[in-house]
């Protein structure tokens, strides 16, 4: 570790670990989806970083953006009107799914979950709202309790009101089904849930556009639809947390557009900004927003709209827009998704590859059975990896591939070797 990495440890909290164990790089360039630490080590970048650098690292676009709002140097408070902020407000109103007109801008994903939920409160009057067993929604108090991730636990009891809905975790299906005797149960489990709960006393139900950190399930065509449909039919919101499948992540603008369907709000952050500023947003329906016209919005905070966040927004918006970012991410994981299919079946001690456009997990188990990889033999998965100077994020018995868009054939395919090489070290027999 380098002498700065270990001189911050003293002042500065590491977050999500023990602060005697954390392991900090000290990254002094990035391009793409290399990056280079003090040392000299040249690492390849499989999470864009916190799954944000969707458009990599040291993107010429974003550091243009950057230099012309800090040359601004203006200090702006949430109600400023200024051109970054209506120009953030009309690009997004441009690549969200039709009727998603405006938009609430903010700093982060759990901000944006919690201003959603907050909205949909307001306009309905009611508490409840709805989220899958395995969900992460943010670490705010509020987005913990309704994240269904056991880190939730030391927080409890948390929100109150918060009910759950299965997953469309298809390779342990919690319907007990088979893919070929499927009908998607698992999305009418959410009408079991309203009609058990009483549907005039939920506001909202909210899930990931494809979940993420709980394990990137892909669930059937026709799932997302069926949600909508049972959503309108029992007259409750349905909010999609786009945060980590949105901006081009699983292949389209956001993960609902797969299926067409139009959520009531949408949640989104870090590709939002592609992670060079705080960012979040809430695109809200209009039908929603009109709500709001004559009924005072509770919500918002000192930096609201931050002059910095909404310069990245359309830097970012402009990027993926012109070089065609989004396409690149489908053509790229077609690409990808072959080779790693192969490495899979090469391979025992993967159970499953799952994704769609570049996010992808596989799934560890013990050869020739269903069982996880037990937690010591995913500790020497981390240190190969580590070693092999591949940054990507594991978590129980899952490794996900989630590079930036940018990245090039090249750079997936020296991913994929160095992972091959990590995995074959720590867990061949
Ligand atoms: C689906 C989802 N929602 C919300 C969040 C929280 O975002 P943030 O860390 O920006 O608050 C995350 C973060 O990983 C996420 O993956």
């Amino acid at each position: 570790m380098s002498e700065l990495a270990e001189r911050q440890r003293a002042r500065v909290f590491f977050t999500w670990s023990a602060q005697a164990t954390a392991q900090p790089l000290e990254i002094v360039r990035g391009q793409g989806a290399t990056f280079w630490t003090a040392d000299g080590a040249r690492w390849l970048d499989l999470c864009s970083t916190t799954w944000n650098a969707n458009l990599g690292h040291g993107h010429p676009r974003m550091r243009e953006a950057l230099h012309r709002a800090a040359d601004q140097a203006f200090v702006a408070g949430p109600t400023a009107a200024y051109p970054d902020k209506l120009r953030a407000g009309e690009l997004l109103a441009e690549i969200a799914p039709r009727g998603l007109a405006k938009s609430f801008l903010c700093l982060g994903g759990a901000e944006a979950n919690e201003n959603a939920i907050k909205m949909a409160r307001l306009l309905t009057g009611r508490r409840k709202v709805v989220a899958r067993n395995r969900s992460y929604h943010g670490a705010t108090l509020a987005m913990l309790s309704l994240s269904g991730d056991p880190r939730r636990d030391a927080f409890e009891p948390g929100l109150p009101g918060i009910v759950r809905l299965a997953d469309p975790y298809c390779y342990r299906c919690p319907m007990g089904k088979q893919r070929e005797t499927c009908a998607i149960e698992c999305a009418d489990d959410l009408e079991t849930v309203l009609l058990r709960e009483g549907p005039e006393t939920v506001a909202a139900v909210v899930v990931e556009g494809i979940v993420g950190a709980n394990g990137v399930f892909i669930p059937r065509e026709g799932y997302l639809r069926r949600l909508r449909e049972l959503c309108d039919h029992h007259g409750v919101l349905l909010i999609a947390d786009e945060v980590l499948s949105g901006f081009g992540r699983t292949g389209r603008w956001f993960a609902v557009d797969h299926e067409g369907v139009v959520p009531d709000l949408l949640t989104c952050a870090k590709g939002l900004t592609g992670g060079y500023a705080p960012g979040g947003a809430v695109l809200v329906h209009e039908r929603i927003a009109r709500h709001f016209d004559d009924h005072v919005l509770l919500c918002g905070l000192t930096t609201y709209a931050h002059p910095v966040t909404c310069a990245a927004i359309v830097g970012a918006i402009e990027a993926y827009r012109d070089e065609r970012l989004i396409e690149r991410a489908a053509s790229l994981g077609a690409w990808w998704r072959p080779r790693l299919d192969a490495f899979a079946k090469a391979h025992e001690f993967v159970g499953e590859v799952r994704g769609l456009g570049l996010l992808f997990a596989l799934e560890l188990v013990r050869p020739g059975t269903r069982e996880p990889q037990p937690a010591d033999a995913m500790s020497r998965v981390y240190a190969a990896l580590r070693a092999r100077h591949v940054h990507l994020f594991k978590r129980d018995n899952l490794v996900y591939l989630a590079p930036p868009l940018v990245s090039t054939e090249a750079e997936l395919d020296e991913g994929l070797s160095r992972v091959t090489e990590a995995l074959e070290e720590a867990l061949a027999p």
